[in-house]
Formats: structure tokens, C-alpha cells, sequence
């Protein structure tokens, strides 16, 4: 995992725009911040702030984790720890729809979706971020509620 994502990076730095980080930068904010500088840690997510230290970040960012972590608000919480107090945490994740019908596809869909992928692909984020303690500064919605793109402030 640590080799694509150091691959995904070259693609970057070489302009091609192919990066899923690419994506996620293009999400959150209309012109991405260049040039950027990557070291790359491989580490559970929840202990990051062992290798970095509280308040040692302006951004965190986070893409399709909380439907793969075992604990996502534990993981939320580390990362929480990982941000400046006026810094920013964005969030590209998948989880629950809004409606009925998708809901109930989900639900029925679950075991197979967990056992193919090993992602709980209908957790309630907005629940999971509130229960880490953040503050959700706005959140936008994509594909019947499914896709979840949340701006939030370390709220500490
Ligand atoms: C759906 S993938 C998303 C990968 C990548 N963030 C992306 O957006 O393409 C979820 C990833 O979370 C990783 N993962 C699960 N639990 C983790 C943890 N506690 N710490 C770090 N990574 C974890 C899994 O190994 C998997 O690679």
C-alpha cells in the first residue's frame, strides 16, 4: 500500500492528474496548494500522533478510511489530536444514504461488501464525526447521500 501511494505521488509530481490525493485536493479546495511535499509513514491511523506529536498539523486529511477502520472514532480522535486547533479536517468518505431504498440495499448488501472488501460501507459518518468530538463546518453529499465530502475544525 505504501509503494502505491508513493506512486500515486510521483504521478503528481509529474502533472499527471490521474491521484486519487489529486481528486480529493480538487474536492475541497478550486486551485490545490503547489508545490507539495510528501514524506510518506506507514502506521495505524489512530497512532500517528505518536510519530507527530498533538497540534503538529494545519490540514488532515482523510479518504475512504472510516468505512475500513475497526474503530473509525478512535481513529477520528487520533487524528483530531494530529490538527492545529485552528486547523481544518477534510474528510472524502462513504457511508449510509439518505434514503430508504439505498439504505435498505446497503443493509442487505452489507456482509457480502464487508467480506469482498473489508468495508462497512453504510456507517453513519456524520455520527462518527460528531461522536470523535469535531465540528462539522459544512458537509455536501453525493450519490443518493452515499459519498460524504465534510470540512471540519478540531473543535479544541
Ligand atoms: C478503502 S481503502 C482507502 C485507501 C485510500 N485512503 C484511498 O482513498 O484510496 C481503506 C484503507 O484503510 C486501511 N486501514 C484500515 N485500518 C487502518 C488503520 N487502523 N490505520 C491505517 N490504515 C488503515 C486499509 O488497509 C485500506 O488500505
Amino acid at each position: 500500500m505504501l509503494e502505491e501511494a508513493k506512486d500515486k505521488w510521483r504521478r503528481v509530481q509529474a502533472g499527471r492528474n490521474e491521484s486519487l490525493l489529486v481528486a480529493v485536493a480538487n474536492l475541497f479546495y478550486s486551485t490545490p496548494k503547489a508545490p507539495l511535499v510528501a514524506e510518506f509513514v506507514e502506521a495505524d491511523a489512530a497512532e500517528l500522533v505518536t510519530k507527530f506529536g498533538e497540534d503538529s498539523f494545519d490540514t488532515v486529511v482523510d479518504s475512504f478510511g472510516l468505512c475500513s477502520f475497526q474503530d473509525p472514532v478512535q481513529v477520528l480522535m487520533g487524528l483530531r489530536k494530529l490538527c492545529k486547533p485552528d486547523g481544518v479536517i477534510l474528510l472524502l468518505e462513504h457511508g449510509v444514504g439518505r434514503y430508504t431504498w439505498m439504505k435498505d440495499y446497503q443493509e442487505k448488501a452489507l456482509v457480502r461488501h464487508v467480506t469482498t472488501w473489508g468495508c462497512y460501507f453504510n456507517r453513519d459518518i456524520e455520527d462518527i464525526v460528531q461522536k470523535a468530538g469535531l465540528k462539522i463546518e459544512s458537509i455536501k453529499r453525493h450519490h443518493f447521500g452515499t459519498t460524504y465530502c465534510v470540512v471540519a475544525s478540531p473543535n479544541k
